[in-house]
Parts: C-alpha cells; structure tokens; sequence
C-alpha cells in the first residue's frame, strides 16, 4: 500500500528575551557548577519575564511561518501545552485572536504532559491523511517552573515550536506507524491550583527509560523496522543527560556496542539548543529536532530521524520520519540562533522576580513590559488576560 506523504512543511521555534546561566545559580545555592554543566547536562534556562506566557511564546513562534503562506489555509489548530492560561478557554483561541487567522478554523487545546506535542503531530498527520487540504498548526508551547530550592529547580526553561502539517512537506514526512506506551504513574504532576510542578525527580528518570524501552518493543511489533534503519535519534529533553542516558539505555537493549563518536553523531547535535534554553516540556522534543536541523552538516536528506515523546504520569510513543529534499532551503536557522543569542543574562534576584513572584490569580493586574516579543500579557481584568501588539 503506498501512503501519501505527510508531515512537516514548516517550523519554527521561540523562546523568551532573557536566560539565567546554571553557573549563577550554582554560586547562588553554593553547588559545584559541575553538577549542572557535567551532571546533568545543561548550561542555561530561558526564563519568561512575566508578560511572557504559552500565548505570546506561541505568538512569537508562529509569525515567521504565517509569513510564508496563506494564514486563511490553516484549517485548525492544535495546541499542546500542559502551561493553560485558563481553565475553559483554548490558549490556541487567544492564538488565532492575536494572528488573526480565519474564523473558519478549529482549535483545540491538548494536554498531557510533555506528551502533548508529539499527540499533535501524530493527531494533524491523521487528519491531512484523511483530507489533503487541511494544512494544520502544531503549537507545543510551555514554561517550566518548579518551586525554590527544589531538586528540579534547575532544569527549568521556556519555548515554543510552530509546526505545519501539510501534504507534501517540505521538512519531514512523517512516517505511518508507531509505539507507545501508558502507565498511570505519580513521577510528575502539577495539581490545578499550582502554578510549579511537583516531582519524584529520581523515580521520574526511571519511568522515563522503562517508558522508551515499551514503546521501542511496541515499535519494533508495529512497524518492523530495526535500531539500523534510524540514522539520528531525537528524544524528550528535560535535561540533555537524560537524552545521553535514554541513548546508551537503547543501545544496550538492541544488544549494541557503540564508540563514543558513534553515540555522539546519532544524539549531539538534537541537544545543542536544550542544553542552552533549558526544559520547554511539550516542545523539547522538537527544539531537539530544529537543533538536529540547525546543526548536521552535510545534508540530511533521506536520512530517517526517530522521535520519543515521553510525558510524565504518563504516555510515551516512539516514532520515526524522513527528511526531505531540499529541506534547508525552508529552515528558519538565523532566526533560531538570533533568538538565543540575543537573550539578556539575568541575575538570581530579577530571575525569582521575573519567575515566581507574580500572582495569576488576581482579579485585575497591571503587568510591566519586559517582553520584547511581538505580543505581551499587558494585564489580567476582571480575571480577563488582555494581551497587545507591543508596537501598539
Ligand atoms: P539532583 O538530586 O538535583 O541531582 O536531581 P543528583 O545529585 O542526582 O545529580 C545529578 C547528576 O549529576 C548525577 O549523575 C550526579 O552524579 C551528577 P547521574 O547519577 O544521574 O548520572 N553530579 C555531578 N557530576 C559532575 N560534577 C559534579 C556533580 N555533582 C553531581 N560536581 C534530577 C537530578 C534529575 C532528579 C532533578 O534535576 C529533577 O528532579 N529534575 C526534574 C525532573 C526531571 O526532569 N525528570 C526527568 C524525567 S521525567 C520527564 O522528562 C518529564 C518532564 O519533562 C515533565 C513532563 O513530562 O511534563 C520532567
């Protein structure tokens, strides 16, 4: 049976204006900076300033690809995020409001953990499958945040990665055909009246690798294809160790042997950005992508990349795609590395104020304009989020 081609034919990634570098932090908690930049794996967290949410970031992420097509083609869009601005209403409706998308769109919001994203993907590919017009957004868009002195204070981190779900994409396409894998676990978990997350940081890592080792087998029962058949592996990336970990943990299931250079082609270059923007939950698999993308010379036609979604609680699904031909004339690199380059370093006092110091909650809120995106939350009333143009 031939399948027509689907898959990504655009994306793009955003993350906030500012970064605290873990070498601040460790001097801050008085720890061996080596524990973050050895230990487990990161050097800096993008820190959203508290104008900055799941919207703007999603706002900020999609505009360059809006710029390349027809905003009126997009037929729907699916949000993942497990970051809600609100309890009823899509943070994808605040979305399409803000791009002014046509009104003959659906949106939906998605959750479950850092799931979502890759639920999105699979969900939009179905949906261009069964009607080849649809051309579908894919927003994963989160902020990461855990209580003060906390064991996963340090793998915090924001972003947001845009993607369009076309036919004939000019990226990947998606291939048909996956694993996955549920266990109603408590490793992570975020009640609704918090804003941090609660997590059994050590029994989360664990979950984790016994998640990707199910849904290899489910996978491999699927599918049929073998470790040899994938040419770069992209995982969730909370912190990059744990990629590095999840890498070895396949390796030796599929009884291989590998060098250190072997190892380091296949998984690296996917976790050039992770390492510097921090965990962006639902997106991080796919910032991991754009890094794969942004950072392989030479090119990665034809070459087949694999994709583990893990969310804590928790669902996994392990799937696989092909890359395109002629798949960086459309990559949004500078865009990328501007972004990062060019976030203002903060210290540990204005990162507490920017992070945890502002109540959501509240009936009415002015809030300062620090976000320098296109879009801020200029101020919640009568607990209504307003969001304006930052020109305006
Ligand atoms: P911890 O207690 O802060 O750190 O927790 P540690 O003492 O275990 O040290 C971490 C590593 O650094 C260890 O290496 C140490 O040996 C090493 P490992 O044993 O793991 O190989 N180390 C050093 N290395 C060099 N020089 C030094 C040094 N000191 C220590 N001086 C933990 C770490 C991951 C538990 C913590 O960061 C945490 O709780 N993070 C949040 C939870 C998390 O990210 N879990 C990952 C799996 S779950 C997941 O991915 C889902 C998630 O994204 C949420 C979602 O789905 O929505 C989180």
């Amino acid at each position: 049976m031939t399948f027509m081609k689907v898959g990504i034919d655009l994306l793009h990634f955003a993350t906030s204006d500012y970064f605290l570098g873990l070498d601040t932090f460790a001097k801050e908690k008085g720890t061996d900076v080596n524990k973050y930049f050895v230990g487990i794996g990161q050097e800096k967290m993008s820190i959203a300033p508290p104008d900055e949410d799941v919207v703007t970031l999603s706002a900020k992420a999609t505009t360059p690809i809006l710029e390349q097509i027809d905003k009126n083609e997009i037929t729907a869009i699916l949000f993942a995020t497990e970051t809600a601005v609100d309890q009823s209403k899509s943070a994808g409706v605040f979305l399409h409001g803000l791009l002014g998308l046509s009104k003959h769109c659906r949106v939906i919001e998605l959750k479950h953990a850092c799931y979502a994203g890759a639920a999105g993907l699979q969900m939009a590919t179905s949906m261009v499958r069964a009607n080849p017009k649809e051309k579908i957004l894919v927003i994963a868009a989160d902020i990461a945040r855990y209580d003060v002195d906390t064991s996963g204070e340090a793998t915090q981190g924001c972003g947001a990665v845009a993607m369009l779900i076309t036919e004939s994409p000019r990226v990947i396409e998606i291939e048909p055909g996956s694993g996955y894998f549920t266990d109603d676990v408590m490793d992570f978990w975020r009640p609704n009246h918090r804003s941090t997350a609660l997590v059994d940081g050590k029994y989360s890592t664990k979950v984790y690798l016994n998640s990707l080792k199910e849904a290899w087998s489910h996978f491999q029962q699927q599918t049929g294809k073998v470790f040899e058949d994938i040419d770069y592996f992209c995982y969730h990336i909370p912190f990059t160790k744990m990629a590095e970990k999840a890498h070895k943990t396949l390796v030796k299931k599929v009884g291989k042997k590998f060098s250190e250079e072997q190892h380091d082609t296949q998984t690296l270059p996917s976790q050039l950005y992770n390492r510097i923007v921090g965990n962006s939950y639902s997106a991080s698999l796919f910032v991991g992508f754009i890094s794969l993308l942004d950072h392989v010379q030479p090119s990665l036609e034809n070459k087949r990349v694999s994709f583990f979604s893990y969310g804590s609680g928790c669902v996994a699904e392990f799937f696989t795609g092909i890359i395109q031909k002629g798949y960086e004339k459309v990559l949004m690199t500078q865009s990328h590395k501007q972004q990062i380059e060019q976030r203002q370093e903060l210290d540990y006092p204005t990162y507490l104020k920017f992070y945890h110091q502002t109540d959501y909650s509240l009936e009415n809120l002015e809030l300062p304009k620090i976000n320098k995106g296109k879009f801020r939350l200029s101020a919640i009333e009568n607990y209504k989020r307003i969001y304006t143009a930052n020109n305006s």
